[in-house]
């Protein structure tokens, strides 16, 4: 396996391994990295990639200087190399979302991590990352998306996940993938509240939608947020039914 390192926005870089058996035509595994004052990554990948994670990061800033280490919500890909991180980069601590501080990161992290409000911005020195709870969606109580406010780049982690190995920005359709994956995966936990928390997100406008599990995009992020929401509407009504 390899990771690829490209830089999607204005000091905003991707990671991204591929695992070809994961997923009919592989499936990527991204991480990101928000280069400021206080560098941030969001997403740690596996305990298992860490050494090519920690690698391709250490090419764009020394480990030693990382400040933040975020992600989406509380699974191995999000966050299982926390703590090797941690490890690695003495200034850094993790930062999320307070339900995620409580229920597991005041226990699974090696030093305590930092409990953050709904809406609550780390000015991080040229880059503003503003934290957003998103309970349950796609899935977990403790999920969540972080929103660097200067570029508009939205880390919208799991929302989107599809599988193949795409180039790191696409102009392709990234909704019609990303409902192929749900019907592969079945990953988003569908609720009455599923649309709606995608549909504010689709208010920020952003001008970039960073995926974990695919290519990130610059082409109509709002607006393929909305259809998103409004296929999960479908399924949610049609499980109803
Ligand atoms: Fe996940
Ligand atoms: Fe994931």
């Amino acid at each position: 396996m390899q990771t690829t390192t490209h830089e999607i926005a204005d000091g905003i870089y991707r990671f991204s391994t591929c695992v070809p058996d994961a997923a009919p035509g592989g499936f990527t595994f991204n991480q990101f990295l928000v280069n400021a004052d206080e560098p941030l990554l969001f997403h740690t990948g596996p305990r298992g990639m860490f050494d090519l994670v920690s690698g391709a990061v250490s090419h764009i800033v020394p480990l030693q200087k990382l400040r933040w280490i975020t992600f989406g919500h509380v699974e191995s890909d999000e966050c299982g190399a926390m703590n090797q991180f941690l490890a690695a980069a003495p200034q850094a601590q993790v930062a999320h979302g307070a339900i995620g501080c409580m229920v597991s990161l005041n226990d699974l992290c090696d030093r305590p991590p930092r409990a953050l409000a709904d809406g609550e911005v780390i000015d991080l020195g040229g880059k503003r990352v503003r934290h957003i709870d998103t309970p349950h969606v796609p899935h977990n109580w403790e999920a969540r998306v972080l929103y660097e406010e200067t570029t508009g780049t939205l880390f919208c982690g799991d929302l989107f996940t599809q599988a193949g190995n795409g180039p790191a920005l696409t102009d392709s359709d990234i909704v019609g993938p990303a409902l192929d994956g749900e019907r592969m995966f079945h990953h988003t936990s569908l609720s009455p509240y599923t649309a709606p928390t995608i549909r504010k997100l689709a208010t920020l406008q952003p001008a970039t939608l960073a995926l974990m599990h695919g290519s990130s995009t610059r082409t109509d992020c709002a607006a393929s947020l909305d259809a998103l929401a409004d296929a999960y509407d479908q399924l949610v009504a049609k499980a109803a039914e």
